[in-house]
């Protein structure tokens, strides 16, 4: 099927959407990005996700390129043209065409560079993975030192990627000075008895809008969650792990550098987590 997809305020069939090669993302990755799930055809906090994209934006000095309600109607006309109803909505921005490749800032005239466009995953609530968890290596974090600002810019992360699919794996967690900072495009989290240990947010790590939500429902839940670093070997002598992103919500880790946690299943508390998480986000989509 043809998507229909959205540039710079027009809808288009993908084949025909094209973005100049002096784009500053394309020659700079220049932009950032930001991806909103859908389920039963209606957003996941959404709201978040706005949030979040004018934080990156205002980090870059990047103008924003319509409003968050022009935001809010262009997601909801590309679920509704592409008939999407579970999947995600990818948004990038980036800071346009200057008609040639410098260095410097193109003047601020230069209209921002908007694309959004749909990515179907049928199902993907009961993703067969969330029942016998992923298996995840470590590997050291050579990202930039500006992860809280979501950039293009997932080179490093895509090496990861590849280097687990490499070792029979699903993912890699990130270490730097000895601290696990986050998964390829997730953020990583151990449990111990009832207490939920995950990295302090910094300038280290993507602030994760799912992350926000599964901390408040956890304690909501009266789970105890702590907000600090944690190494491979402690993430490894743990009760049970996790990743949350977007496209995943809560995935229970089963094992970390060939060491099973627990029982190498799915842990109680991952396991609950990823229910309510996905009970409460259900109910507040828009
Ligand atoms: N990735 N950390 C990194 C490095 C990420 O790329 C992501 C998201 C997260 C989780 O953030 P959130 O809960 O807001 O999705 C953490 C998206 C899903 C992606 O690149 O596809």
């Amino acid at each position: 099927m043809t998507r229909t997809v959205y540039l710079n305020g027009e809808y288009l069939p993908e084949t025909e959407a094209k973005v100049s090669i002096f784009d500053r993302g394309f020659l700079m990755a220049d932009g950032v990005y930001e991806v909103t799930s859908v389920l039963d055809g209606k957003l996941i906090d959404f709201a978040g996700h706005c949030a979040r994209l004018g934080r990156s934006l205002a980090e870059l000095g990047l103008a924003a390129p319509c409003s968050d309600a022009d935001l809010l109607a262009i997601h909801r006309d590309l679920v509704q043209r592409n008939g999407l109803t579970d999947g995600m909505i990818y948004l990038q921005v980036t800071r346009g065409n200057s008609g040639d490749r410098d260095f410097a800032y193109p003047p601020a005239d230069i209209p921002p560079t908007l694309v959004l466009f749909t990515q179907a995953k049928p199902g993907m609530a009961d993703a067969p993975a969330a029942r016998t968890g992923w298996k995840v290596i470590s590997i050291p974090d050579f990202r930039w030192a500006r992860r809280d600002i979501k950039t293009v810019q997932l080179l490093y992360p895509a090496m990861g990627k590849m280097a687990a699919k490499a070792a029979g794996v699903d993912d890699a967690w990130m270490v730097e000075d000895g601290d696990v900072t986050e998964g390829t495009s997730n953020n990583a989290y151990i449990v111990r008895g009832n207490r939920i240990v995950t990295r302090h947010l910094g300038p280290e790590i993507l602030h994760g809008i799912t992350r926000a939500a599964v901390l408040r429902l956890a304690a909501e839940a009266q789970m105890e969650v702590e907000e600090r670093p944690f190494t491979i070997a402690e993430a490894q002598a743990a009760d049970e792990a996790f990743i949350t992103s977007a496209s995943t919500f809560v995935m229970p880790v089963v094992q970390i550098d060939g060491v099973d946690l627990g029982s190498g299943r799915p842990g109680p508390m991952a396991t609950r987590l990823r229910e309510i998480y996905l009970d409460e986000m259900r109910k507040a989509a828009i």
